[in-house]
């Protein structure tokens, strides 16, 4: 997809994952051959994220990069009948898994992208295209030398917010506090954001516990949210989600 306007060049071959091994349980593997094509968007070469033909309606879209396991992922689907929601990972039996809850639940507003989110959102996903971004407890990348892998990085973090529609959040969860703060400094530094709270935000009710954030907090850790929201600019029609 063509996107002039951006220059990602230098980071975008590096990866914000390794890949888990991961034991797979039978259902997973199952759901990854039955469900899959029922509930996995296909990844083809130079198709756009069509969201009213994944969807059958044009409700908003919001996304999910590295759901891990997927539980918040349903809950919140489950929770927003009205919203639509795309959950990206690349963790095989994490896909497995949430295909397993998308069949339980009978959930129509809940689809997987079993890819590189980075890959997909760049060359698939339309400019201004969604409503919402969700980034729960994603890979600290504590070690300096490793900060060029982290989601949230310059030259990253254009293509995230050019996803996202006038008005669009962008809420982001993680337990290491060097990496929160990166992550306040870089969203307050880019362009057409603004944050919704004076400083990190209260946590938000809605949001289920993640797997990691179970982790965390057993290890004393304590969550430090994000929320900005794209501001309209000059020739955006805006909209309030
Ligand atoms: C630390 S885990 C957190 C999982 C989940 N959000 C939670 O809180 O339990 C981070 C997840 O992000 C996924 N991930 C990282 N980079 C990704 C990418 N570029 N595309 C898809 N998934 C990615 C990893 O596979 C991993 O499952």
């Amino acid at each position: 997809m063509e996107d002039k306007a951006l220059d990602l060049a230098p980071d975008k071959s590096i990866r914000t994952y390794v890949l888990r091994a991961g034991r797979m349980t039978d259902a997973q593997r199952k759901a990854l051959v039955e469900l899959a094509p029922r509930y996995c968007v296909p990844v083809r070469p130079g198709e756009a994220l069509d969201p009213r033909a994944v969807f059958g309606n044009d409700h908003p879209l919001v996304a999910e990069i590295g759901f891990g396991m997927g539980e918040a992922t349903w809950r919140i689907a489950q929770a927003n009948p009205a919203i639509n929601y795309l959950g990206l990972e690349v963790h095989t039996p994490g896909v497995g898994r949430l295909l397993c809850q998308i069949e339980d639940q009978g959930l129509e507003n809940l689809r997987i992208v079993h890819f590189d989110a980075v890959e997909y959102l760049e060359s698939h996903v339309p400019a201004a295209s969604l409503a919402g971004l969700h980034i729960f407890y994603p890979d600290p990348w504590p070690k300096k030398r490793h900060h060029k892998r982290r989601l949230l990085r310059p030259g990253l973090v254009e293509l995230l917010v050019s996803r996202l529609a006038p008005g669009a959040y962008l809420y982001f969860v993680t337990d290491v506090a060097d990496y929160a703060e990166w992550t306040l400094d870089l969203l307050r530094a880019t362009a057409g954001l603004k944050n919704r709270h004076q400083d990190y935000a209260p946590h938000q009710e809605w949001r289920p516990e993640t797997k990691f954030e179970a982790r965390a907090n057993r290890d004393g850790g304590q969550a430090f949210e994000i929320l900005f929201e794209k501001v309209w600019q000059q020739g955006n029609i805006r909209i309030t989600y």
